[in-house]
Order: structure tokens, then C-alpha cells, then sequence
């Protein structure tokens, strides 16, 4: 009786023994194929196009402008409490993030602030695609009353009467109009929820309002000038790409690890992570519901189904009258997908350096790159709507191979 069991226990530690060999097994990368290659060069930031036009924005490639713009994205003088700066929450250092789970203006956002690196490449802004371009972007942070917390009469005012960004708007867009009126011009006004905002606004004539939404359209204008400059920047990621495609193996060896080949491999491989994080800036652009779960006590997020609703509610669209295209080309607005499969979807973020963007996902609930393939993995049930991502199932080596690939995307801080 007691041999037996002493049998059975033997064999069931071998049974580990050999399953924990089979899963620590030291693995050698397998050579790089043609097809491989493709896949790594569609990666490869030397595949970046040029940046998209913008037809809507007649300065969007003005150097002038994006002096300007640039500018007011550092200006707290915007603000409602004169503390808050577009990078108050879009830091430089970080990537243009701010490392808090939601960003943190007047208020709490509502979500986690996104990295405006490369970010004109986009069709669509936020994590819901509420907006269709930058220039429309950035002026709803300025009424966003968590966020800026102003209103367009003050910016629109401020930005015609601060001596220099007046000349700046002059040279650009001609003649400012005369806001010294304040029967006609209120102090403060806009038709945001705020009661007093909304009634300021609503008391103005409607060739007047159209005058401050003209002014506030062009502010927007000169801030999306500027962050069409904001680009990636080379990361080791794009010089192991450049020796493989050289056929270079000595520096393919001395760029990366055996750990961050394998993890490539698995990225592009059996991890799947290609089908929405692929082309040079890793990301399709697209919105996709990958499960995330909500924190405990807060509503799943809605995501693109709700974009869709407020992107065709805008006033500032590339389909609107403050669009600088006579010809409103906007297919992305004119054809609008929408559907059941876009609820609870988010836009796919970019994986370029990741390392300073942490925490992850659109409310921050993911504080490390292993939580985030720890997800993966798991591939939990939506809150709401469909998972679109399947369970990996990877062991625990290959989820730290990945993670090391991952961290090759880092490159120097953007300008
Ligand atoms: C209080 C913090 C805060 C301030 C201030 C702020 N942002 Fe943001 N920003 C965010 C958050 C949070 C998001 C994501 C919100 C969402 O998707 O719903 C975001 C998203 C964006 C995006 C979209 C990025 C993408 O990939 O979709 C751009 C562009 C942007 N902000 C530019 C600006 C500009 C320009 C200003 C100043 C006019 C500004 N932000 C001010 C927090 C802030
Ligand atoms: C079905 C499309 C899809 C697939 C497949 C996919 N992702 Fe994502 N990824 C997304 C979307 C969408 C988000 C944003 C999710 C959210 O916060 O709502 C995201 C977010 C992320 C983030 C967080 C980025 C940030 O700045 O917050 C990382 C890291 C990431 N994915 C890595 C991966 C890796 C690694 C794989 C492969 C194991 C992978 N993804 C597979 C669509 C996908």
C-alpha cells in the first residue's frame, strides 16, 4: 500500500518536473522568414507615411501657426483658475501623458489622458473617436469643465487681446474682431451644461456667436499646427528592423536579446497583438472592445457607440461651416460606421513607448505591462458587449518575452 502511493507521488513529481522543463525549456528564435520581414518592415517607423493632409485646416503645415499653437498648449492663462495647460495633462517628459490613472485638471477627467505623440495620423481623436480632428479636438478641453474649465468668449477674447498672440492671429487670419463690447460679447459665455454659461450664450445674436466660434475654430487650428510636429522617434525596435532587413546579423545580435527576438516573434506570431497594433505606429486606428473591465462601482464605458452619436452632433466637423475646405472632403465623416459591435470599443493606442505611458488603458486600469498581458492572457468576459480578443494561454516565460519586446519600443522623449 505505502509502495504504491510512494510510486504514485514519484510519478506525479515527475509529472511536474517534466511539464516545468517543458515550459522553462530554453527556446532559440527561428530565422526570420520573407513573409516575417514584410510584417517587421510594415512595422518599422521607415514605413511612416507622410502626415495626412488636412484640408479642413488651412494652417495645419504653417511653421507660424504651430509657433503659436505650440504656445497656448504650454498657456495656463486659458484656464478657468489660470493653472491648467493643455500640458498640464499632456507632458512632454511623458510622452505627452500625465502617469495618472485619469487626468487631473479643474477637475477629474473621465478618463486616462491619451499620448499625443503622432497623433495627427489619426482619423479619429480620443479613446471614443468623439472628435474627427485635431483642430476640433482641442477646443473641447478648454470648455471641458474638468479640464480647462473656460469658456470660448474668455478664449476668444484673451487670444485678441494678449498683445503677441494678436499679432500672431493677424498675420494668420487677418483683421481679430473688436470683443470690447460686452453687451454684445458677455464676459463669459458658451453653451456648455453650466446654466449662466448657457444663457450668456444663448442672449447673443447669432452672426455674433458665429464671430466667437470663428476666432475659437482658428485657436484650435493653431494648436493642431503645432502637435501635427509632435512625431515619434526612432526606438531600438526600428534598428534591429533596419539590420534585419540589411541581413545584418552581428547587429540584429548586439541590438537585441534572444528574450526580445522570441517576444517579437510572439507579437507578430501565435500572441496575435498584429491584427490591431500593426503599421508603423502600431496601431490600426480602429476601435476594437477588448474587455477591459470598469473599475468597481463605475458603469462600463460605452466607447465608439456613444463617439459616434457626439461626433455627428458636433458643430465643429470637417462637414461644418468652420471647416477652411470649400469642398467639405471628409469621407471618414460622411461614412461613418456604426453598429452593435462598437459598444464598450475604444481606439487602439499606439505602442510606441509605452515604458513613460503608464498607467494603461482608458481609465488607467492597468498599472504594468504584465497586468496588461496578464488581460491578454485571460481574455475576460466583456462588462459589456463582445470581447473581441481571444485567450492566449501563453506560460509565464512567454508572457515576460513579450514584455521585454514591448519595452524595445521605447525611444528618446519626443520634442
Ligand atoms: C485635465 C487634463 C487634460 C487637459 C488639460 C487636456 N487634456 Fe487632452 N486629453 C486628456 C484626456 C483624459 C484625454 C482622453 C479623453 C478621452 O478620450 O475621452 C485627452 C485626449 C487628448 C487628445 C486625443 C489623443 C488621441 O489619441 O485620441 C488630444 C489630441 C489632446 N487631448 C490634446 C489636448 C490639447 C490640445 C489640450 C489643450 C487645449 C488638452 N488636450 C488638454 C486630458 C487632458
Ligand atoms: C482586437 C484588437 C486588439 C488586439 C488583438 C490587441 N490589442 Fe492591445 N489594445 C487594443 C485596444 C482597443 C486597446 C485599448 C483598450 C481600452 O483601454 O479600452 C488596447 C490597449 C493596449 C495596451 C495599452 C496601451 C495604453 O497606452 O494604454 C497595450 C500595452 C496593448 N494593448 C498591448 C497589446 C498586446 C501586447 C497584444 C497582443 C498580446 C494586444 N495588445 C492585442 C486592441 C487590441
Amino acid at each position: 500500500m505505502i509502495r504504491r502511493l510512494r510510486n504514485l507521488l514519484v510519478l506525479l513529481l515527475i509529472a511536474v518536473a517534466a511539464y516545468f522543463a517543458w515550459v522553462y525549456r530554453p527556446v532559440s528564435p527561428e530565422p526570420w522568414s520573407d513573409d516575417d520581414k514584410a510584417v517587421l518592415q510594415s512595422l518599422w517607423i521607415g514605413s511612416l507615411p507622410p502626415l495626412p493632409a488636412n484640408p479642413s485646416n488651412a494652417v495645419a503645415n504653417d511653421a507660424e501657426a504651430a509657433i503659436m499653437g505650440n504656445r497656448l498648449f504650454f498657456d495656463t492663462r486659458m484656464s478657468a483658475n489660470g493653472e491648467v495647460s493643455c500640458a498640464s495633462c499632456h507632458q512632454p517628459d511623458l510622452e505627452f501623458t500625465d502617469g495618472l490613472q485619469k487626468g487631473r485638471g479643474i477637475g477629474e477627467s473621465k478618463r486616462n489622458t491619451r499620448s499625443i505623440v503622432g497623433v495627427a495620423y489619426s482619423p479619429w481623436l480620443y479613446w471614443d473617436g468623439r472628435r474627427d480632428s485635431l483642430w476640433s479636438q482641442a477646443l473641447s478641453p478648454l470648455e471641458d469643465s474638468n479640464e480647462h474649465g473656460s469658456n470660448r468668449m474668455h478664449v476668444a477674447r484673451f487670444v485678441t487681446t494678449e498683445a503677441t498672440y494678436r499679432e500672431m492671429y493677424e498675420v494668420l487670419f487677418g483683421l481679430a474682431p473688436d470683443f470690447s463690447d460686452e453687451s454684445r460679447f458677455p464676459v463669459a459665455a458658451a453653451p456648455v451644461e453650466d446654466a449662466d454659461l448657457a444663457d450668456a450664450w444663448a442672449s447673443m445674436n447669432d452672426a455674433d456667436r458665429k464671430i466667437v466660434n470663428r476666432v475659437f475654430s482658428n485657436i484650435g487650428k493653431t494648436i493642431a499646427a503645432f502637435e501635427r510636429t509632435v512625431l515619434p522617434q526612432r526606438t531600438r525596435f526600428d534598428a534591429y528592423v533596419d539590420a534585419v532587413l540589411d541581413g545584418d546579423e552581428e547587429q540584429q545580435s548586439a541590438l537585441f536579446s534572444k528574450d526580445e527576438i522570441l517576444g517579437l516573434q510572439l507579437f507578430i506570431g501565435i500572441a496575435r497583438c498584429t491584427e490591431c497594433h500593426n503599421g508603423p505606429l502600431l496601431s490600426n486606428h480602429e476601435f476594437h472592445n477588448t474587455g477591459i473591465l470598469a473599475f468597481p462601482g463605475e458603469l462600463p464605458d460605452r466607447g465608439r457607440i456613444n463617439g459616434v452619436r457626439e461626433v455627428l452632433e458636433n458643430e465643429f466637423v470637417c462637414l461644418g461651416e468652420y471647416s477652411d475646405d470649400p469642398a467639405r472632403r471628409c469621407a471618414e465623416l460622411s461614412y461613418v460606421r456604426t453598429g452593435p459591435e462598437l459598444i464598450g470599443a475604444t481606439r487602439t493606442p499606439s505602442l510606441r513607448n509605452l515604458a513613460r505611458t503608464s498607467p494603461y488603458m482608458h481609465k488607467g486600469q492597468l498599472a504594468t505591462l504584465a497586468e496588461v498581458l496578464e488581460h491578454y492572457n485571460r481574455a475576460p468576459e466583456a462588462m459589456i458587449g463582445h470581447n473581441e480578443a481571444e485567450a492566449l494561454n501563453l506560460s509565464p516565460p512567454q508572457l515576460k518575452r513579450l514584455e521585454a519586446f514591448l519595452q524595445t519600443l521605447a525611444a528618446p522623449s519626443a520634442r
